[in-house]
């Protein structure tokens, strides 16, 4: 299967917790990691994010410094990566951050749960929305779509169900962290990986690339490759 090389970048408290459990995009990364995460984002060619995040949120998904943007354009790219959004049932803000923030191309992959009449509006709002599955979005069958269109580098930002999915079809190339120096707990807040876990013997296997301490706040940024299952 052809897809874009992929990497996860998270950044969560020192308890593995996504947010807490207000669930309403608590700030976890500090300064510097905003900066890191700009500097990434700005060296891909498309951002994702699932649906609870895309809805709940709206992120905005482009990068934040005039300076990258314009190197982006000097390289001949888009000035932002292309935005994807992974929505089983894609009622979106027409007018919220996802559809007007950009200029950025905007992709909605999303299922039979949508209504003819929301695509249409979606579509009207700038986005090209495409069906891929019936309950749930076929992540492999947005991989190979994404490959379709261009994108070779590809940035998961979250939240905990859909990079669970990424990791269960073995999809993810690489996992970049910022750890917080705080403790969100709960049992209801996301995680790194939700969905089902694994055991054991099928947990995905990390390989260390780098640690660093973030000397603004005293969080700690790690880098892993994710070891291939054959
Ligand atoms: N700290 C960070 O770096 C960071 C980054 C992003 C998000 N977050 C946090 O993460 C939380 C949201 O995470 P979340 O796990 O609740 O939601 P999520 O991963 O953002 O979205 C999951 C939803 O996407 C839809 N979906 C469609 N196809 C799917 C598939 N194949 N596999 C998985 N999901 C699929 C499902 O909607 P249906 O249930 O309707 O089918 C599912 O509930 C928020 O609190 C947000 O703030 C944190």
């Amino acid at each position: 299967m052809n897809r874009p090389y992929t990497l996860v970048n998270v950044a969560m408290s020192a308890d593995g917790k996504l947010d807490s459990v207000a669930r309403k995009g608590t700030t976890i990364s500090s300064t510097l990691d905003k900066a890191r995460v700009d500097r990434l984002r700005a060296s891909m060619d498309a951002v994702l994010v699932g649906g609870r995040t895309l809805l709940d949120e709206d992120p905005k998904l482009t990068v934040k410094s005039k300076a990258l943007r314009e190197e982006r354009l000097a390289n001949g790219l888009e000035e932002n990566p292309v935005k994807v959004g992974i929505v089983s049932q894609a009622d979106l803000k027409l007018a919220g951050n996802f559809l007007t923030v950009g200029p950025a191309r905007r992709l909605v992959y999303t299922t039979q749960r949508t209504t003819p009449d929301q695509i249409a509006r979606l579509e009207n709002a700038g986005a090209q929305v495409f069906v891929l599955g019936e309950e749930q979005v076929d992540i492999s069958a947005v991989l190979e779509s994404l490959y379709d269109l261009g994108i070779r580098k590809l940035m998961v930002e979250g939240g905990g169900s859909l990079i669970a999915e990424f990791f269960r079809l073995n999809l993810v190339d690489e996992l970049t962290i910022y750890i917080a120096p705080f403790i969100f707990g709960g049992g209801s807040a996301p995680t790194l990986a939700d969905g089902p876990g694994f055991l054991r013997e099928q947990a995905p296997r990390l390989r260390l690339g780098a640690a660093d301490e973030f000397d603004d706040d005293g969080g700690v940024f790690i880098h892993y490759m994710v070891i291939r299952k054959e």
